[in-house]
């Protein structure tokens, strides 16, 4: 429990609260929040449940979440009132913010139009409009979108458009790689092998993991390499599937020259190189609407993005190379891909809002600065601090991950602890023994501060 800070700092949002600082008056979670677990477990697919209960025997500490009621900048609150810092950004989706005015705005002005449409069959415009700009957005000319409802979807689409322009099902993929839970991009995910096995019999037999490229592992780059060549001379590979920075894996940042040359060896192979930047577009870890643009010499053939796409709609878009999608066929025929949501007005409107917040050069500048400014002020200052017991600190852009001595045992205590006193962070790597921040670009400096005080506190005191 805290004493009510009504500081009240720069930056904002609509409600006028997204700036402050934290405020946690009951214990975590309080007792609102207990009763709406209890709730939800009564009618929730128990594997949630007894994820927490594992953490708690692990740590033994309470592991039952808070439950959101509202969320506006970096702020969020719960069922009891408390005022948490979303070091998450809301799993990265709220790159500008909770609740952005131009998103909302634009969900509100859309409300009142027309909430659903008919996919693929009658478009909204505001499905034309967003692919149009994303076309435009894409690194090659005349590209081409197929939209989704969430991250794995737009991989999905990513993966059967390899296997149509190639006529090859197989798939390389990473160790570590995370890309979403349907069938098709979860075969392809080095993350967990418990996340794959216990559907092994429904998911593609032939991906072929190799190692990472790490930037900072020059042994790793030279065996993803040698991994990459011959899986390729299998001559069943249609798709690379990589990350540019590796996000849940473990934020691990790709190393831009072998990434390169995976693309040449892929290109050369006749395979499909589809970057999955659902965590790292849209400005998240370069200073690129596709971050494979600026950290590779070589363009991929596809790009996914997801998450801060929709500003907090569910919506994703795999921009394809005019070649690549030129093997979908005639548009006339059988829609082979599509589905009742497809397009959303309301989604495409918040993306439409969200494309047009990062097309300012003002925008732009404020991720940039936000990116700097969360290094020196919140990560450096922990991370060279030998009491906090921090190790590998990895990252790009707002996309980062701490290390931290101790494991998951330990990750699982700080983060907690930092929920007691108001932040929201998550834990991250294949280990857990991480703790991920994506926070939002919207911080203020009081902000940083304070956050970055509470987390030595934290580190220091577990
Ligand atoms: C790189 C990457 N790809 C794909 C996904 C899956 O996205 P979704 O959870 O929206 O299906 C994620 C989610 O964290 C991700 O980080």
């Amino acid at each position: 429990m805290q004493d009510e800070s009504t500081e009240r700092v720069a930056g904002g949002d609509s409600d006028g609260d997204g700036a402050l600082l934290p405020w946690v008056g009951t214990e975590v979670p309080g007792p609102r929040a207990r009763a709406w677990v209890e709730r939800l477990a009564q009618s929730e697919c128990p594997a949630l449940t007894a994820r927490r209960k594992r953490r708690s025997e692990l740590t033994g500490t309470d592991h039952d979440p808070i439950v959101w009621t509202s969320a506006h900048g970096a702020i969020v609150r719960d069922v009891d009132d408390n005022r948490f810092i979303d070091l998450t950004a809301g799993f990265g989706v709220a790159m500008l913010g909770h609740s952005h005015p131009s998103v909302l705005s634009a969900i509100e002005r859309q409300t009142r139009r027309m909430v659903h449409a008919l996919g693929d069959v009658f478009p909204s415009d505001r499905k034309v409009e967003l692919e149009e700009r994303l076309s435009a957005l894409a690194p090659w000319p005349n590209a081409k979108v197929i939209l989704g409802l969430s991250g794995a979807d737009g991989v999905e689409a990513a993966l059967k458009s390899a296997v149509l322009a190639t006529k090859r099902a197989g798939v390389i993929a990473f160790e570590g790689g995370y890309h979403g839970l349907a069938h098709g991009p979860l075969a392809a995910c080095g993350y967990s092998k418990r996340f794959r096995e216990p559907f092994a019999g429904q998911l593609n037999a032939d991906v072929r993991f190799v190692a990472y490229p790490a930037r900072e592992a020059p042994e790793a780059c030279s065996r993803a390499l040698d991994g990459v060549r011959d899986a390729l001379a299998s001559g069943t590979i249609g798709a690379v599937l990589v990350e540019p920075v590796q996000g849940r894996g473990g934020v691990t940042v790709g190393d831009g020259p072998t990434l390169s040359a995976i693309v040449k060896l892929a290109r050369e192979a006749g395979a499909v190189v589809i970057a999955d930047e659902i965590y790292t577009g849209c400005f998240r870890c370069a200073d690129a609407f596709c971050a494979s643009t600026v950290l590779w010499n070589e363009l991929p053939d596809v790009v996914v993005l997801g998450k801060a796409l929709g500003g907090g709609l569910p919506v994703s878009a795999c921009l394809l190379r005019d070649e690549v999608a030129e093997a979908w066929g005639d548009p006339a025929g059988e829609a082979i891909h599509t589905s009742t949501f497809l397009g959303n007005p309301l989604a495409c409107a918040a993306a439409l809002a969200v494309v047009n917040e990062l097309e300012r050069p003002s925008v732009r500048e404020q991720i940039r600065r936000q990116s700097e400014l969360f290094w020196s002020d919140v990560i450096a200052p922990v991370a060279s601090d030998p009491s906090c017991r921090t190790t590998r600190t990895g990252g790009a852009g707002l996309l980062v991950g701490l290390g931290l001595e101790g494991g998951l045992a330990r990750v699982l205590t700080v983060m907690r602890a930092m929920l007691e006193r108001g932040y929201i962070v998550l834990p991250g790597g294949v280990r857990g023994d991480q703790l991920a921040f994506t926070p939002p670009a919207v911080l203020s400096d009081a902000q940083r501060a304070h956050a970055r005080e509470t987390l030595r506190l934290v580190l220091r005191a577990t």
